[in-house]
């Protein structure tokens, strides 16, 4: 298989105003991450993800334009990352129904989320379901999609998305055993040292207690709302503790190791808080400046950013997506009639023969290849571990040849199955390759 590079894909759900909390915990590491070398990363406003939780179309459009305009300021080159809107590549929505199709009902009854929405429910004495929209509940599955469609292989996210992946990684996997082998299994990245920021009044900075510092304010707001942190009474001189300071740790997030020890110097050394204020608001304004001149700029011309989304998935589609969805039609059998051989329709296949046996070919979560024989859902072979897809590939194509016998291929056999029964399928199999291989060339 040719290397290619590693492919890091992250959505931004668009809505609410970015505050200086998203900006430490996603924003500046997301974008610091997109520098990598040998990465392909993908960023993109899941617009169709707000449509769950925000109904008013004008705060939805606005949010979205903010929330483009804030990562290109903070430094994300559209030029080097893919950089897309999730409604402008319908291919997204496509793959949603055709996962919804494998996604078990069972999985996404236990989505947090979901679950969350039916306990209150409970403990309020209504309906399970009451005033849970179908979108809640399929959220996971369009999630699923807007990774597997890219194959990604690595997934940045908060704790509470982990679920979510595995969740893509169920539904790929689901699809991968039905159809063959398309998706990628993704992985989330959870980064453990990345800061959560606190907000105002100490608790953790959240749109949902009302706490936070919005990152692109005024200076002049920006420092009214620096100054009405919270702290205790300790007057000018006394020694101050660092630790639960939350105007300690918000300096923290954006000094250098030295400056952070020289601030914490300074609260031994009993400064004012005051003038502890004074030193954060200069260090938070000194980096975000330059980010607020080129975000209010680029929210000053707003058909520019739709024209930079646009033409990211323009490009994405051309290259990605259209291909393999036009591969997954395929594979499920949304196919072109004109193409229908009659030995392979349904009809003839009703038959007195006994089902054939397939083989699949599947990737696991380590990264290496497999094959198994199947037969409806026993296992009649199961392959070891393959470091490459082509010699999977290679393996099957011998045992299908008969040039690889069953007891010398490197594989064992299912439970209770007898070899003499694996030999039968595989020439049931290779028997059918060549019928259907002599009614094609019979196809005018
Ligand atoms: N659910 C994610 C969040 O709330 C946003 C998101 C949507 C996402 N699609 C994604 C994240 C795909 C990663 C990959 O943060």
């Amino acid at each position: 298989m040719s290397q290619r590079p590693t492919r890091v894909l992250t959505g931004i759900t668009t809505s609410g105003t970015p505050h200086l909390g998203n900006y430490v915990g996603a924003i500046r590491p997301a974008i610091a991450a997109s520098r990598a070398p040998a990465t392909e990363s993908f960023y993109f406003l899941a617009d169709l993800h707000s449509l769950i939780k925000a109904q008013d179309p004008a705060r939805t459009q606005r949010s979205t334009l903010e929330i483009a305009a804030t990562w290109l300021a903070a430094g994300l080159d559209p030029g080097k990352v893919w950089f897309y809107r999730q409604s402008d590549v319908p291919e997204i929505t496509e793959l949603t129904w055709l996962l919804t199709c494998v996604a078990g009902k069972g999985i996404l009854n236990r989505a947090h989320a979901y679950k969350a929405a039916v306990d209150r429910n409970r403990a309020d004495g209504e309906d399970d379901d009451s005033g849970v929209t179908a979108g809640l509940f399929m959220y996971p599955v369009l999630m699923a999609a807007d990774i597997l469609i890219f194959n990604a292989d690595k997934v940045p996210v908060g704790r509470d998305q982990v679920q979510h992946i595995e969740m893509a990684r169920d539904f790929g996997q689901r699809f991968n055993h039905v159809y063959g082998d398309y998706f990628t299994l993704p992985e989330a990245v959870v980064d453990e040292n990345v800061a959560t920021l606190p907000g105002l009044d100490g608790r953790k900075m959240s749109k949902s207690y009302g706490n936070t510092i919005p990152l692109f304010v005024p200076p002049a707001e920006l420092k009214k709302l620096v100054f009405s942190i919270l702290t205790d009474s300790r007057a000018p001189g006394e020694p101050k503790p660092v630790e639960g300071s939350a105007l300690f740790q918000l300096y923290q997030a954006f000094a250098s190791k030295d400056d952070t020890a020289a601030f914490a110097r300074a609260y031994a050394d009993g400064i004012g808080w005051g003038e502890a204020k004074q030193q954060l608001f200069d260090l938070v304004d000194r980096e975000i400046a330059p980010m607020r001149e080129r975000y209010l700029d680029l929210v000053s011309r707003p058909g520019d950013i739709e024209d930079t989304l646009r033409d990211g998935a323009r490009r994405l589609r051309e290259e990605y997506a259209i291909p393999l969805l036009a591969q997954l039609r395929e594979a499920v059998g949304l196919r072109d009639l004109s193409n229908v051989v009659l030995g392979e329709t349904k009809a003839d296949e009703a038959d007195d023969r006994p089902p054939l046996a397939s083989f699949k070919q599947y990737r696991e979560a380590d990264g290496k290849f497999h094959f198994k024989l199947v037969e409806g859902e026993r296992v009649l072979l199961q392959s070891h571990a393959f470091d490459a897809p082509r010699d999977a590939g290679q393996a099957i194509a011998a045992l299908k040849r008969g040039e690889l016998a069953v007891a010398d291929a490197p594989a064992t056999l299912g439970a209770g199955v007898a070899e003499a029964e694996v030999r039968a399928a595989i020439e049931a199999l290779a028997a059918a390759d060549a019928e259907k291989a002599a009614a094609k060339a019979a196809q005018p």
